[in-house]
């Protein structure tokens, strides 16, 4: 990966920051994003002798790609990874119209941004890849999160299509789906309560690069053995069926 400069959103904490340690291993040069630039700066130092560019900034909103291109200057980016994103716990009609907007802001508007921003350049390059972080919550109905579930349905959807028309370009576009991971997600989705197992950000890293690797990797991959057996089991449930075990599931 040393011919690569590699885009982070979200490296300030768990996956993204994750995917900032695994490829500066690699060799990626990096350029890491988040709104924390104290996060960005730790990391930065803590990372082998790779270049790497930090950008303090919020992502939020559709005009986030182009704010982050202007901030860049002109400096290449070959790969990129949307890791940015939160979600908020509780029933849709208790939360504030505010935080449920900021949700769709920075989940929708400023991932699609960004990737209509870099895709021009990453197509050209065509040696690298586009990875936007989704969860199993795309594959299901989510009461209780209902916004970030409806959020991440998107992602999904939308990088499976960008892998149809990528395809032929040698940009490898795909997305991933973590179950729940031991990150700063719960804290600040609200979710103190969550108690289920979750997986380690470093597995979902590893699983994701290891598909990536691979000569024609899929549109979309589900992190996590259990978390793909789940996902295919609700396959099998009617719909009806999926949101009353979520729904079960999630309530306290
Ligand atoms: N953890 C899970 O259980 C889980 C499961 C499935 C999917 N995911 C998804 O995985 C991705 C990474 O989440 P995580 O688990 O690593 O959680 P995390 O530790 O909370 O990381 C979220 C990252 O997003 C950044 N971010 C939040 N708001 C931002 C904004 N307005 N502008 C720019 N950056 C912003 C945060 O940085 P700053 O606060 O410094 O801005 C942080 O770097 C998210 O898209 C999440 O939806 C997580």
């Amino acid at each position: 990966m040393t011919q690569q400069t590699t885009l982070i959103t979200g490296a300030s904490s768990g996956i993204g920051a994750e995917f900032a340690r695994a490829l500066a291993a690699r060799g990626s040069d990096l350029v890491l994003v988040a709104r924390r630039a104290d996060r960005l700066e730790k990391l930065a130092a803590s990372l082998p002798a790779v270049r790497t560019t930090i950008v303090p900034m919020d992502l939020s909103g559709s005009d986030a790609g182009p704010r982050l291109r202007e901030a860049l200057g002109g400096q290449p980016v070959t790969s990129l990874i949307n890791s940015a994103g939160f979600g908020t716990t509780g029933l849709f009609h208790e939360l504030t119209a505010d935080r449920l907007a900021a949700e769709i802001a920075l989940n929708v508007a400023g991932l699609v941004s960004v990737v209509r921003t870099f895709i021009e350049p990453l197509r050209e390059h065509g040696d690298g890849f586009l990875v936007n972080v989704a969860s199993v919550a795309a594959y299901l109905a989510n009461p209780r999160m209902a916004v970030y579930g409806a959020t991440k349905a998107f992602v999904l959807s939308f990088t499976e299509a960008l892998w149809y028309e990528s395809r032929g370009t040698g940009l490898r576009v795909m997305v991933v789906s973590p179950g729940s991971t031991d990150t700063e997600f719960f804290d600040v989705a609200g979710d103190e309560g969550h108690t289920g197992s979750r997986m380690a950000p470093e597995q979902v890293v590893r699983e994701t690069l290891a598909r990536l690797d691979r000569r024609d990797p899929p549109p979309s991959m589900v992190a996590g053995r259990l978390n793909r057996m789940s996902v295919a089991a609700t396959r099998l449930m009617s719909r009806r069926r999926v949101a009353i075990s979520i729904g079960d599931l999630m309530t306290p």
